[in-house]
């Protein structure tokens, strides 16, 4: 079976919950502490085999391509400061082997709709898709363990984690029956359901292996709430022709979608900081020790 290769990457949200800040930068560019978001998941793809890197971008978004490209001027000022340090920073932020391929979603028609525009550059193979505010710290890259759970199950895999019942409604939800420890065969999926009427309290996060059979339905299916293309809609009509995989990965996952989760992120990730961490450890006790001051 054929390696998957090529993930694709929706930025093109218009990230509301951020506002002001991304009035005029894409969400996807925030940092926690000095890397963007889409750069965690950009190296988590990378570190799990993606050469190929599909980003959907939309308005305002070209901070990103420019992020991913050389900067010419900023290496040429760096270099002549002899900051050797950085400028290795800002020229490996990929790989050589690695191509970037960006797609204008020209209006924010749902989550489905940015994953159906990748379709000119797909041959009939699957792919993986990963949401950068979906920021998971694991031992193994999140999506090496589900391109593990898709060679092996040889069918669409998406990562999912238990969350409270109260919360279902931010999700996309699914129903299983258990395979393993890790992998539950999907029955069914609803997208935010109310927790009463949810299937079961397993999430689906940011992370999916899809088979190029989803083209097919996001292409057919009727626009579902809010008038957006859902990719759980059509992952559920999927479901009818292909089996589909729950798979519970190892990682500790912040929704930098919120500003909650953004927050976390930012403390958890702060104190491990080679460069700053300690200090902001000692900080954060003395923080606690004295509130007030
Ligand atoms: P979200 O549901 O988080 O929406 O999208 P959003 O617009 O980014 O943020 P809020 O809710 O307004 O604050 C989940 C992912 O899908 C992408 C987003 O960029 C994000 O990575 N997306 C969403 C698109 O690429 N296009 C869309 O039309 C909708």
């Amino acid at each position: 079976m054929k390696p998957i290769t090529k993930a694709v990457f929706p930025v093109a949200g218009l990230g509301t919950r951020f506002l002001p800040a991304t009035k005029a930068s894409p969400k996807e560019m925030m940092p926690v502490v000095d890397k963007p978001l889409i750069q965690f998941a950009v190296e988590e793809a990378v570190a799990s085999g993606i050469t190929d890197l599909i980003f959907i971008t939309g308005r305002s978004k070209r901070a990103i391509e420019d992020h991913f490209d050389k900067a010419y001027e900023l290496e040429n000022e760096l270099a002549l400061r002899q900051k050797t340090e950085l400028l290795d920073i800002v020229r490996n932020i990929l790989p050589k082997h690695v191509n970037c391929i960006y797609i204008r979603q020209t209006e924010a028609l749902g989550l489905g709709h940015a994953v159906l525009c990748a379709k000119p550059v797909m041959a009939n193979e699957a792919f993986a898709v990963l949401l950068a505010d979906d920021l998971i710290v694991s031992k193994v890259p999140v999506i090496e363990q589900m391109c593990s759970a898709y060679a092996e199950h040889q069918a669409s895999v998406l990562g999912v984690q238990e969350v409270a019942r109260e919360d279902t409604s931010s999700y996309g939800i699914v129903a299983t029956t258990p395979i393993n420890a890790i992998t539950e065969r999907i029955t069914a999926i609803v997208e935010k359901p109310k927790p009463a009427l949810a299937p079961s309290t397993l999430a689906v996060v940011g992370r999916y292996i899809l088979s190029p059979r989803i083209f097919h339905h996001l292409e057919t299916i009727q626009p579902g709430a809010g008038g957006e293309i859902q990719l759980t809609d059509a992952i559920s009509a999927l479901l009818k022709e292909e089996p589909a995989i729950a798979y519970r990965y190892e990682g500790k996952r912040y929704d930098c979608g919120s500003k909650f989760g953004f927050l976390q992120a930012t403390v958890e990730i702060g104190r491990s900081h080679p460069e700053v961490g300690q200090d902001f450890e000692r900080y954060l006790k003395n923080l606690i020790k004295n509130p007030a001051q």
